[in-house]
C-alpha cells in the first residue's frame, strides 16, 4: 500500500490551515499561499530551490523560451509554474497536479501575483498538451519506480524538436538510475548540476 500522503489525496484546500510564507521567486520577493495536505507548504523545498537556482545561474531566463508552452509537472503549490510565468509572461505555462488543493494554491497564486498565462490542470486536462517547449518537474519520487516511470515517459515524448524537460531527483532516491533510464529510453540525458544531495537533470526529446 502506498503511503497515505497529499501525493495520493485530492481534497479542496482548508482555508483554516491556509499560510502565507514569503519566498523568492523570479528573483522576487514575494508571499504566497500554502496549506496542510500540499508538498512542502512551510518553504520553497530544497530540491526545487536546487533547481530554480541551477537553472537561473545558466541564463537570466533560466533557458525557457520566448513564446510556446512550458509545463510544471506535480506543480504543488506552485513554485516552478509561479517561476516560470513570472520569467516568460508571453509563454503559456500548464500547472499539473493531480492534488486538488495543490491546483487550487497554485491558482490562487497565479491570480494574485496578476499572472494570467498560467492554466492550471488535472492530468486528464492536460492530456491535448502537445509540443511541449520546456518541462519542469520536481517529480513525484515516492509514487514508485514504475508509476513515475510511466509518468515521465508520458511526458517527454510530448516535447517540441527544441524542448527540454529539466527535473531534480534526490541522489538517494534514484537520480543516477532515471538518468540511465532515460537514456535507455532514447531521451538524451545530461547532469546540469549536483548539489545538496540532489541532481539536476535535462532529457532532450528522442531524435527522429
Ligand atoms: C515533489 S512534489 C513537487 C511540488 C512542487 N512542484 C514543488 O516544487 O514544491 C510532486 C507533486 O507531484 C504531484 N503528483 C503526484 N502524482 C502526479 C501525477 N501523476 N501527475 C501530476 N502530478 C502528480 C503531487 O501531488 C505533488 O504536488
Amino acid at each position: 500500500m502506498p503511503p497515505k500522503t497529499h501525493y495520493f489525496t485530492s481534497e479542496p484546500f482548508d482555508p483554516a490551515t491556509a499560510r502565507q510564507i514569503e519566498v523568492v521567486l523570479a528573483g522576487r520577493a514575494l508571499a504566497a499561499t500554502t496549506a496542510s495536505g500540499v508538498f512542502s507548504p512551510s518553504r520553497i523545498d530544497l530540491g526545487t530551490a536546487v533547481l530554480l537556482r541551477t537553472l537561473a545561474r545558466r541564463d537570466p531566463r533560466s533557458d525557457l523560451p520566448r513564446r510556446g508552452l512550458a509545463v510544471d509537472v506535480g506543480s504543488g503549490w506552485g513554485p516552478l509554474a509561479l517561476t516560470m510565468a513570472l520569467l516568460a509572461p508571453a509563454v503559456r505555462v500548464a500547472a499539473v497536479d493531480t492534488n486538488q488543493a495543490a491546483r487550487e494554491l497554485t491558482a490562487l497564486n497565479a491570480e494574485r501575483l496578476g499572472l494570467d498565462n498560467i492554466a492550471v490542470m488535472t492530468p486528464a486536462e492536460a492530456r491535448s498538451l502537445t509540443r511541449i517547449d520546456a518541462l519542469w518537474s520536481n517529480p513525484p519520487i515516492r509514487i514508485g519506480k514504475d508509476a513515475l516511470h510511466d509518468l515521465l515517459g508520458n511526458w517527454l515524448e510530448r516535447l517540441a524538436p527544441d524542448g527540454h524537460a529539466d527535473l531534480v531527483v534526490q541522489r538517494n532516491l534514484g537520480a543516477d538510475s532515471l538518468q540511465t533510464w532515460l537514456v535507455a529510453l532514447g531521451y538524451p540525458t545530461e547532469r546540469l548540476a549536483s548539489a545538496k544531495g540532489y541532481r539536476v537533470l535535462r532529457a532532450a526529446p528522442r531524435a527522429g
